[in-house]
This record gives C-alpha cells, structure tokens and sequence, in this order.
C-alpha cells in the first residue's frame, strides 16, 4: 500500500452533470482514510497556475445536487508542452501532492497520460463526460443527465411538429460519437438519427420520411449528432429539402443546455462509485487508470487502453430504431 498523504484533485475537458457528486466522493473518501486534499481549480491550468484549494469535508456539502463543477474547468494547451508539465510537477512537489484523481474525457486522459510518463506521477481518471466516448466503461458522468435533458426538450419539440404537421431535424451534441444521439433517438421515438459512425445515405433518409408520412404519421423528429460526416442539422435539412420540397421542414440545435443542470439519481450514484473507487485505486498503488463501470462493477482500465481503442455504439441498436418506426 503507498503512503499517500495528499491527493489533488481536479476536472478538465468539458463541464458535465455529476463532476461536483465525482469532487464530493474524492474529497470525503479521502478524508476517512485520513488522507488530505487539494482541489485545483480549472484543470490542467490550475496545476500550472497554482490555483490550489485546501479541501475540507465542508466544502464539499451541498453540492451532489449541482450541475457544472465548483472546481471550474479548462482546456489547457500549454499543459501539452513540456515546459507546462514541468511547471505542473514543480507546484505539485511545493503544493505536497503525492497523487492526483483527474475527472474528465478522453483529452484529460491524455493529458494525465503524458504527464504521468515524463513525472512518474501516480494519476487516476475518473470517466466525466456527457459523450459516453470512453472506452473501457459502460456508462460516463453525466450522459443520463444529458439524455433525460434532451428527451424532455425533444418532447416539446414534438407537440409543435404535430400541432404543424411538420419534420424537425434536432441537432445534439457529439463531435466524434453518436452515443448522445442514438440513445436520445430511441428514448425520444425519432423517426431517424445521423451519427459520425455510419455515413449518412440521403437517399435512405429521405425514403425513411418519405414512408413515414405515407403511414399517415405528419410530422417527426429526426436527430442528428453534431459531427455527422453529412454536416449539422442545418446542412442535412437543407439536402433533404432539394429532395423532398413539400416537406414543411424546422431546425432546433440543443447546443450547451445539454451539459448543465442537476444530475440524475444515476449519474449522482456513479459518480459517487467512481469517486470512492479512485481514491481506493491510489491507496493500491494504482496509476495511470481509469476506474471505469462494467455490468454494474467497478474496473480499472489502463489509460493506454481507454485512449488507444474506440468506442463503437450499438449498431443494433439502431435497426432497433427502425424496427420501432414501423
Ligand atoms: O465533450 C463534450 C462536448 O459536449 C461535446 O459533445 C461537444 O462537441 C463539445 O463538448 C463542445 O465543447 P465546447 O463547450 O468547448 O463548445
């Protein structure tokens, strides 16, 4: 068992719904096991700038509810240079910080990973993102929140598509994967959805709306992930409009009301898992690890692994979705 005296914590990458439950779970498992705490503030910027804070239990309270994250949060390229790490690791030997728990992405974990082999430093990641990107776990902090937030807009959206008989093309977020966009789909009862993973075929798209309304349904909902090979929602309705111009047609893009607001029961419990199994993960000797979640249990996954595999979504998943249009 390592002697560890001082953990440090921080988030990195972007902001999600249950980072603060992560902070809280990191900072009071820490406390029992005695062990003391400095959050950083704004990521990898903070390590770099110094911007430390003693943590007690206290400052912790009341926040297992609140979306975004008390610690705030950054993307920091100076941290990818090797004068940043230096700097980072002298501040973490003035600041006696023996460890660090990272909450953040696939670009935190890269971030961790680059430091922890130039500083021999014993790093774990907790999985906080709204994408549900990472390899090596089932389910990231945040991507219930985010889901639940965009099923409920898209409900909305759908009691003004039927009132005007009309098709709405609903852009949500997912630069680089179609998790948020799939899921939402199915959870929402779209009538399509346009992931980067599968190369969008308009013909297919336009016989989907096109059969659609032949069953006498007048209006839908088609989602389309933010880093579809097509484009945004902007460009795949406009394509669809040459095609179909009867079609009465709308755009809506969630944009960021998709990353904030309070957590899910869900994510409020992972992230507590997650947490509690990271500060434990340091105390073994564990480094550069994600904990990560799969079939309920809690596992380590090197951040070699997490970075270098992708994810793939469920492809049945979205025959599933056609099969419920029928
Ligand atoms: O990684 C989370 C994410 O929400 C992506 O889905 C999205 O593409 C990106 O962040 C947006 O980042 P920013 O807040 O910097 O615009």
């Amino acid at each position: 068992m390592a002697t560890i005296k001082r953990i440090g914590v921080l988030t990195s990458g972007g902001d999600a719904p249950g980072m603060n439950a992560a902070i809280r779970a990191v900072v009071r498992a820490s406390v029992y096991h005695g062990i003391d705490v400095t959050g950083i503030r704004r990521g990898y910027a903070g390590l770099i700038n110094k911007d430390f804070w003693e943590m007690t239990s206290r400052d912790v309270g009341n926040i297992i509810q609140r979306g975004g994250t008390i610690l705030r949060t950054a993307r920091c390229d100076e941290f990818m240079t090797d004068e940043g790490k230096d700097k980072a690791y002298n501040n973490l030997l003035e600041g006696n910080i023996d460890a660090l728990v990272v909450i953040g992405g696939d670009g935190t974990f890269r971030g961790a990973r680059a430091f922890a082999e130039r500083h021999n430093f014993p790093i774990v990641g907790v999985p906080g993102t709204i994408d549900n990107d990472l390899y090596g776990t089932d389910m990231t902090i945040g991507f219930d929140t985010a889901l639940n937030t965009i099923v409920e807009a898209i409900d909305k959206i759908r009691d003004t598509a039927s009132s005007h008989d009309r098709m709405f093309f609903v852009e949500v977020m997912g630069r680089d994967a179609g998790f948020i966009a799939l899921r939402s789909a199915i959870g929402c009862g779209a009538e399509d959805v346009m992931v980067p993973e599968v190369e969008t075929n308009f013909d297919e798209l336009c016989s989907v709306l096109i059969d659609s309304v032949q069953k006498t349904k007048n209006s839908g909902v088609v989602i389309v992930a933010e880093g579809d090979d097509a484009g945004g929602a902007y460009d795949i309705a406009a394509e669809v409009k040459k095609r179909i111009p009867d079609f009465d047609f709308r755009v809506t893009i969630l944009g960021h009301i998709q990353r904030g607001g309070a957590p899910s029961a869900y994510d409020r419990y992972l992230a507590s898992q997650l947490g509690v199994a990271a500060v434990s993960a340091l105390m073994d000797d564990q480094r550069s690890v994600m904990v990560g979640l799969v079939n309920r249990q809690t596992v380590l996954v090197p951040f070699n692994q997490t970075i270098k595999h992708h994810k793939d979504i469920d492809r049945k998943m979205l025959e599933m979705l056609y099969i419920l249009n029928t």
